[in-house]
């Protein structure tokens, strides 16, 4: 090690303070930063090639004597601040560790950002298609009335159509008249009737939500899932619109070269009705397990809105004003379309059993980051 300090050029109080100033600025920048605290000991306090022997030797020995007090002052300052510096004076991470009783050197506790549910994800992006399309977004209750859930959507009391809903009641309603008795509603359908009621066509709304089915969980049913449901009403809207709206819908969610195909199906609210078959988008539609060798996947319930509907929606509306005819399926027309967000997001990422949406997992969830 080869040391060298600052030259003394007179013994005056200006001199001293000068050439201490220089030394005690050094010590500072160098066990302020990260430093090698052996290393610096030695350069500072070497026994023989240390700073301060040299300051010795080289501006204490020679000292005249009227100098020696003030020269012996600043050398014990500067030795206490080396001292201090390695005892832990300095703000040196390792050093207020000890003070606080933690150790500030290691790497602090990381927050990782929170992210969408898988589910939400989904919803977002099915519902987020059909808003560049000019479709608004419309919420309703879960625990719904028999009127909204049911018998609006053509579903009289007691008719076997209700019973493909395995529907969960709200208990001690026998009181109650029919239409109002409370139930979780078993399809996102309802809200079509409630914004139907409170708005006049043009309408183009979709309804992403919660619903509720009687049905013992398994691989591919929770009593708990989502929906997102979709309504358009205007002057001649026509089956061939449905048609290319959930075929740009499909597409826009599952890539460009998925083909849709539309099946008869049957659903009280709808005629006529379809179920949405995707070409397989695993196989592309070749067959394999996941389409059961069919190369065609079921994804949706569609359909022209039933005249019956529109006869239940007027009659509501005709409760506030009488002579109300918005909904005249002479002058309007219009189709509805529902789907189930779990099976799609099953799809998207190839995941097989629903019950990791609802886990709370890490290990799952963390993968959709
Ligand atoms: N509500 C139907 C269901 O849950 C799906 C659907 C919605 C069908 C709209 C046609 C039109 O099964």
């Amino acid at each position: 090690m080869n040391e060298s300090i600052p030259q003394l050029i007179a013994y005056d109080e200006l001199s001293l303070d000068a050439a201490f100033a220089t030394l005690a600025t050094e010590v500072r920048n160098e066990s302020n930063t990260q430093y090698d605290a052996e290393a610096f000991r030695l350069r500072w306090l070497g026994r023989k090639q240390g700073r301060l022997k040299l300051v010795s030797d080289a501006w204490l020995k020679s000292a005249p004597a009227e100098a020696r007090k003030p020269l012996g002052i600043r050398f014990n300052q500067l030795k206490q601040q080396i001292e201090a510096a390695l005892a832990g004076g300095s703000n040196k991470p390792a050093v207020s560790a000890r003070v606080a009783g933690l150790d500030f050197s290691l790497p602090g506790v990381m927050r990782v950002p929170g992210i969408e549910h898988p589910l939400v994800k989904t919803i977002n992006e099915i519902v987020a298609v059909f808003h560049h399309l000019g479709y608004s977004t419309a919420l309703g209750p879960q625990v719904e009335c028999d009127f909204y859930n049911f018998e609006a959507l053509n579903f009289p009391p007691n008719h076997p159509a209700r019973d493909t809903q395995d529907t969960l009641v709200v208990a001690d309603q026998q009181s109650r008249p029919s239409r109002d008795r409370l139930l979780m509603r078993t399809h996102t359908s309802p809200v079509q009737i409630r914004t139907m009621i409170a708005q006049a066509p043009p309408l183009r709304i979709v309804v992403p939500g919660k619903v509720h089915r009687n049905d013992a969980a398994d691989a591919t049913h929770s009593p708990v899932f989502h929906q997102v449901e979709g309504l358009a009403v205007d002057t001649n809207i026509t089956f061939s619109d449905l048609k290319g709206t959930l075929d740009h819908a499909m597409k826009a969610l599952f890539g460009s070269a998925v083909k849709t195909r539309f099946f008869p199906s049957f659903f009280p609210f709808t005629e006529p009705s379809a179920d949405v078959q995707i070409s397989c988008i695993f196989c592309a539609g070749k067959g394999c397990r996941k389409c059961k060798q069919s190369g065609w996947i079921e994804l949706l319930g569609c359909g022209m809105v039933d005249p019956a509907v529109f006869a239940s929606v007027t009659a509501e509306r005709r409760k506030l004003n009488p002579t109300d005819d918005a909904y005249n399926p002479e002058k309007i027309s219009g189709f509805a379309f529902g789907m189930g967000v779990e099976r799609i997001a099953m799809i998207q990422h190839g995941i097989s059993d629903i019950g990791h949406f609802y886990s709370g997992d890490m290990r799952f969830l963390e993968q959709f980051a």
